[in-house]
C-alpha cells in the first residue's frame, strides 16, 4: 500500500489513509435529520470557543457509522477512523512504527487516523471509544479542549490541529453504562446523542434502497419479515443491520438454491420467496442463530 508522507518536525511520517465509504453506503441516508443537524451545529465554531466533539451512543447495528459517513459527505471533509479496542495504547493514538518497504530504511513512522485528521484538517471518528482503556485516552484531553494538540512521545513532536479538524466518537450503550469512559473524556465529549433503532417505515426504506433486486416483491417480503419479527420479539425493533443481514441471506439462499455460485452470473436476478426470508430469519434470530 503506497502511503502519503509528510514532514513533521525533522521526521518524515506516513499518513493514515482516509476512509472512503463504498459499496452499500452509496445509498441515501434514511432519516436521521435531527442527529445530523445536531452534530453539524456542534461543529460550528463560535468566537472564543472550540468546535464540540459529539458522542453517539447506541447498540451495535443502529446506524452510528452510517451517520458519520453522511456527515463527512455533507461537510466534504476526509474521514479518518480509529477503531477502539483494549490493546490501543496512549502512543498508538498519535503514531506507530512499522517495518519499511523502502530498502533504504528500517522503519516508517505512521501517524494514527486521529493525528492524520488533525494534521490535515479532516474528521477523526473514534469508533468504540468505550473499549479504550482510561490510560490510553489520556492524550485526548488536550485534543478535546481549547489546546487542540496531540503529543507523540514516539516522534517527540506536538501535533497542532488545523482549524478544519473535527472529532466525533461512538460507543455502544453497554460500554458507556459500565462507566468505561473516564470523567475527563465524558465531560469533553458533548453533546451526547442517543441513537435508537429507526422506526419501521425507515427500516423498510433502508432495505428497499439496499435490496433493489427485490423490486415489486420487496413489499410482501418485508411484510413477511415483520410477521416473523413480531412473533418472536413483539414491540421491540430490529436494528438496520439485523434486518439487512436477513434480506442479504434470503437473497443468497435463493441464489444458492438456483445453483448460482458467482454473484451476477445470471442475466436476471433469481426471485426471492417468502420461504427464503423465513429460512434466513430462522438462521439469524431463533435459538442457535446469532441473536
Ligand atoms: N439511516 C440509515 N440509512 C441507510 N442505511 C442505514 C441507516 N442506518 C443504518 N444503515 C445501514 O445499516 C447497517 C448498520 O449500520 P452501522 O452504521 O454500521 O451501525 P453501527 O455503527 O451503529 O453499528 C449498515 O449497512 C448501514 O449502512
Ligand atoms: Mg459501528
Amino acid at each position: 500500500m503506497s502511503m502519503t508522507t509528510q514532514i513533521l518536525g525533522s521526521k518524515e511520517v506516513a499518513l493514515s489513509p482516509p476512509y472512503i465509504p463504498g459499496d452499500g453506503h452509496g445509498e441515501a441516508l434514511v432519516g436521521r435529520d435531527r442527529e445530523c443537524r445536531t452534530v453539524l451545529a456542534a461543529w460550528l465554531v463560535q468566537p472564543g470557543f472550540v468546535p464540540m466533539a459529539p458522542l453517539l451512543v447506541g447498540e451495535p447495528g443502529v446506524g452510528k457509522n452510517r451517520i458519520v459517513y453522511e456527515l463527512a459527505r455533507i461537510t466534504g471533509r476526509a474521514l479518518y477512523i480509529l477503531q477502539g479496542h483494549e490493546d490501543v495504547t496512549a502512543d498508538d493514538l498519535a503514531c506507530g512504527v512499522r517495518f519499511s518497504d523502502d530498502p533504504q530504511r528500517k522503519m516508517d513512522y505512521v501517524l494514527s487516523p486521529l493525528a492524520t485528521a488533525m494534521l490535515t484538517g479532516g474528521i477523526a471518528f473514534l469508533d468504540e471509544i468505550g473499549k479504550l482503556r482510561a490510560r490510553a485516552l489520556a492524550p485526548l484531553a488536550p485534543v478535546l479542549d481549547d489546546r487542540r494538540y496531540l503529543d507523540s512521545t514516539l516522534l517527540g513532536e506536538r501535533i497542532q490541529a488545523k482549524p478544519g479538524f473535527r472529532l466525533i466518537a461512538a460507543t455502544n450503550s453497554v460500554d458507556l453504562a459500565a462507566e468505561a469512559l473516564p470523567d475527563f473524556a465524558r465531560s469533553r465529549l458533548r453533546p451526547v446523542l442517543r441513537i435508537g433503532n429507526p422506526p419501521r417505515a425507515e427500516i423498510g426504506r433502508i432495505v428497499e434502497d439496499r435490496c433493489r433486486r427485490l423490486g415489486s416483491d420487496g413489499g410482501g417480503l418485508m411484510k413477511a419479515f415483520w410477521g416473523l419479527w413480531d412473533r418472536h420479539y413483539g414491540e421491540r425493533l430490529p436494528s438496520p443491520r439485523d434486518t439487512l443481514y436477513t434480506f442479504a441471506l434470503a437473497m443468497s439462499l435463493a441464489d444458492h438454491e438456483a445453483g448460482i455460485t458467482e454473484p451476477g452470473s445470471m442475466a436476471r436476478p433469481v426471485k426471492v420467496h417468502k420461504r427464503h426470508v423465513e429460512q434466513a430469519f430462522g438462521q439469524l434470530f431463533t435459538p442457535g442463530g446469532a441473536q
